[in-house]
């Protein structure tokens, strides 16, 4: 092969231009294609499948000694936000592993990624040793994070939301020590780390584990009353500052409540708390592990324009390997931030295509109006309040921000949001739940991949489900 490349090319460059690997890629996605076709709306299990299907996923329940909130095991193929499972059914996913795979399913251009990142010389990279893909995805997550001002010129890869997470509380805490304390929402989760969850604001996630971070816990902003509110959090803020003095590391924040129940905050309440913050030396940490391309910004930090008063900011998800961004301010000293594990080749690899695709994608765009991200979130919530508005009381506001949709079913109840989801599962559409006093449900749509006919047919669904609760009710 190959005579006519130029000799200086690398044996690498010269293996990525090998026509037979374009070939095979073109066979591959071929009959990828041929055979996803099909599966383009949801359909039930197939009889002959089910009982062995409820054997498998008892076994791994058992295997992982605790059961699946879904009995999803997919059957390997997918097309857009479809996927097979494993009993023959099709689902439309609109929870995508809350909020990981914004292609969808089985996507042509992921395998095309996955072919190249299993060309790579290692499945794993680590801080030791990286491959150039590393280089390009920080390079893209420090330029879209800086390109409205803020000053986070620096971003580590890892492996989970939580080691981000943990990565940021360290960063923090080593420049502000001795502080050790936290500022964090009520109702907020951070994680499954023991840092972590001793933050998280859900007693029964850390049920044995021991105190090892003080947390000041502060309301979050409440949409029924703005002002109040964040007079309510200022005051509380005050008040533990002036009773514990230079004794908070961080201000913890999380712009959008994810698992807390999708309700967001507003400029003027973050910003106030920020610059507060900010004023006393208490770093200002951003989790954006779920919010993270959310919004008609790339950052929801963006989106609440502040910018100039971020220190650290955390992100994963839907870009696969997760991240830590920092301000030179923050730089941690050698031996506090490293790990085996950056990613797999894969995750990088994806990563780097994902956030290429939603930059190039239109769901970034100074006008929320033009974001295609924002334009779902307003097709979405329409349908929803269509149908709430035939069966009052069914599906209640608010109703999220752009790519994170949300509502409390009912009566908000932890019963009925189950009771819908699980009935929204059988019906053939996944969502998921959140929040707690209200339980709400939730959507993730695969940004990339969600068309209008998808969210038509989510909603379709959700009111036939909704009808039937609601004559199971009333009868
Ligand atoms: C806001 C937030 N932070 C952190 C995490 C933890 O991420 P991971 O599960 O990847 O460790 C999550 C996961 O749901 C999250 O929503």
């Amino acid at each position: 092969m190959s005579e006519n490349h130029a000799p200086t090319l690398l044996a690498a460059q010269r293996l990525a231009l090998d026509p037979r690997i374009a070939q095979a890629k073109e066979l591959l996605t071929q009959a990828v294609r041929d055979h996803q076709k099909e599966l383009n709306q949801v359909r039930p299990p197939r009889p002959d499948l089910t009982s062995g299907y409820a054997e498998k996923v008892a076994k791994f329940e058992g295997l992982r000694g605790g059961t699946l909130y879904f009995p999803y095991l997919s059957a390997g193929l997918g097309n857009g936000p479809y996927v097979e499972l494993a009993d023959g059914s099709v689902k439309l996913d609109m929870i995508t592993g809350i909020g990981v795979h914004g292609m969808g399913h089985s996507n042509p251009e992921m395998i095309g990624v996955g072919i190249d990142a299993v060309l790579c010389d290692t499945v794993m990279q680590g801080n030791l040793q990286q491959n150039e893909p590393s280089v390009e995805l920080t390079e893209l997550l420090v330029k879209l994070a800086t390109e409205t001002g803020s000053d986070l010129q620096h971003c580590v890869m890892t492996t989970s939301g939580a080691m981000a997470n943990e990565n940021a509380l360290k960063i923090a805490y080593q420049k502000n020590a001795p502080a050790n304390r936290v500022f964090a929402f009520e109702n907020c989760f951070c994680g499954r780390t023991i840092a972590l969850s001793n933050m998280t604001d859900r007693p029964g996630y850390r049920v044995g584990l021991p105190v090892t971070t003080t947390v000041d816990y502060l309301p979050f902003f409440d949409h029924r009353d703005p002002s109040g509110s964040l007079k309510r959090t200022m005051d509380i803020f005050e008040r533990q500052v002036a009773r514990y003095p230079k004794q908070h590391a961080n201000l913890w924040m999380e712009l959008i409540a994810g698992e807390g129940g999708y309700y967001a905050g507003s400029r003027e309440f973050f910003q106030t708390l920020a610059q507060r913050a900010r004023e006393l030396g208490i770093a200002v940490i951003c989790d954006e592990v779920q919010t993270f391309s959310r919004t008609n910004r790339p950052f929801a930090f963006q989106y609440f324009e502040l910018d100039s008063l971020v220190d650290i900011v955390t992100i994963g998800k839907i870009t696969q390997v997760c991240a830590t961004l920092f301000t030179s301010n923050y730089k941690p000293k050698p031996g506090l931030v490293s790990q085996t594990f950056t990613g797999n080749s894969a995750s990088i690899m994806a990563g780097l295509k994902i956030v290429r695709g939603l930059v190039e994608g239109g769901h970034f765009t100074p006008a929320p109006e033009s974001s295609k991200t924002m334009r779902l979130h307003d097709l979405f919530v329409s349908g929803i309040k269509a149908i709430e508005a035939k069966y009052p009381g069914s599906l209640n506001g608010p109703y999220g921000l752009g790519g994170m949709v949300g509502l409390t079913p009912f009566d908000g109840s932890a019963a009925s949001a189950k009771e819908l989801t699980m009935k929204l599962y059988e019906a053939g559409l996944m969502g998921f739940i959140a929040g707690d006093a209200p339980s709400r449900l939730r959507f993730l749509m695969p940004l990339l991949v969600t068309e209008p006919q998808h969210i038509h047919e989510a909603c379709r669904i959700l009111e036939l489900v909704v009808a039937a609760m609601v004559a199971s009710r009333q009868g």
